[in-house]
């Protein structure tokens, strides 16, 4: 059964794309089989992954509405050992759409079991909201992957993140615990960058990964090419960057205590 991590903060332009996209492909360099589920309306996972288009009429829109399933939706992308399942313009509107129907949190966590198995790993990009698809991400996920961007506002939000995780936890997904924290856009040159990092330290403790994604303009080039940058530009300084964190991350999953220790944030 694959482990299921959302890339989740409500915060937009924090990196969850870039990061749910370079984690994948080198995960899949790693050795793991991995599925991306764009869950963005705005779809930036697809076209950064350079994904093929879908065979059928229906998309991931016709998944949450009923006459699909997500088995429908895989498609590949310009990493071989990567899949994705494609986002839909329409998902806009589905909030709306499904109103207070019972159970409409858990439709994606449902789907998701029937393809579990074919993969190591799920990422899950999730769209900047804390709404009904964000909560689909979080009730089909064990993790929650939160990238945080080193700039001012950085920590604000945070609280209504992790108050979100446990609304989660206590009503449809027990399960639900904080993989980690990590920073994004780090700038070495600037003090405010090392400030948020210390800030976020304080708040997540032993929760921060110890590897930082600097800003780095290949990683911002590298969707418009519809690759991961480690296909882009493998030396640079964000490829790598991408790499370390990966290695961090396959490495806490192992550990048998970061259940208890997410747990307890
Ligand atoms: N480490 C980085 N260095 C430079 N640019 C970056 C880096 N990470 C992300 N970016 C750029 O910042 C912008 C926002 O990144 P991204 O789309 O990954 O954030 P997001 O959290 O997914 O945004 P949204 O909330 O809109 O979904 C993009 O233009 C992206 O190319
Ligand atoms: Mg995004």
């Amino acid at each position: 059964m694959a482990t299921v991590i959302s890339v989740s903060n409500q915060k937009g332009g924090v990196g969850k794309t870039t990061s749910t996209v370079n984690l994948g492909a080198e995960m899949a360099a790693q050795g793991n089989s991995v599925l991306v589920i764009d869950l963005d309306p705005q779809c930036s996972a697809s076209s950064g992954l350079g994904a093929a288009e879908l065979p059928g009429e229906h998309d991931l829109y016709d998944v949450f509405q009923g006459p699909a399933s997500l088995s429908e939706m895989i498609v590949s992308t310009s990493v071989p050992e990567v899949s994705l399942v494609p986002s839909s313009r329409d998902l806009v509107s589905l909030e709306i759409e499904l109103g207070k129907r019972p159970g409409r949190e858990l439709i994606l966590r449902s789907e998701i079991s029937k393809i579990s198995h074919r993969f190591d790993i799920i990422l899950i990009d999730c769209p900047p909201s804390s709404g009904l698809l964000t909560l689909n991400a979080l009730g089909a996920s064990q993790w929650i992957l939160i990238p945080l961007q080193a700039e001012y506002y950085a920590l604000e939000g945070l609280s209504q993140l992790v108050d979100t995780v446990e609304f989660v936890r206590s009503t449809f997904n027990s399960n639900l615990g904080i993989l980690g924290v990590f920073v994004t856009m780090y700038d070495g040159r600037t003090n405010l960058s090392s400030q948020v990092e210390d800030e976020a330290k304080k708040y997540f403790s032993d929760l921060m990964f110890a590897t930082r994604v600097p800003r780095s303009v290949k990683l911002s080039e590298c969707p418009s090419h519809g690759l991961p940058v480690r296909l882009y530009d493998p030396h640079s300084a964000g490829s790598r960057a991408y790499e370390k964190l990966a290695m961090e991350i396959r490495e806490r999953l192992k550990l048998e205590d970061i259940s208890a220790l997410a747990k307890a944030v």
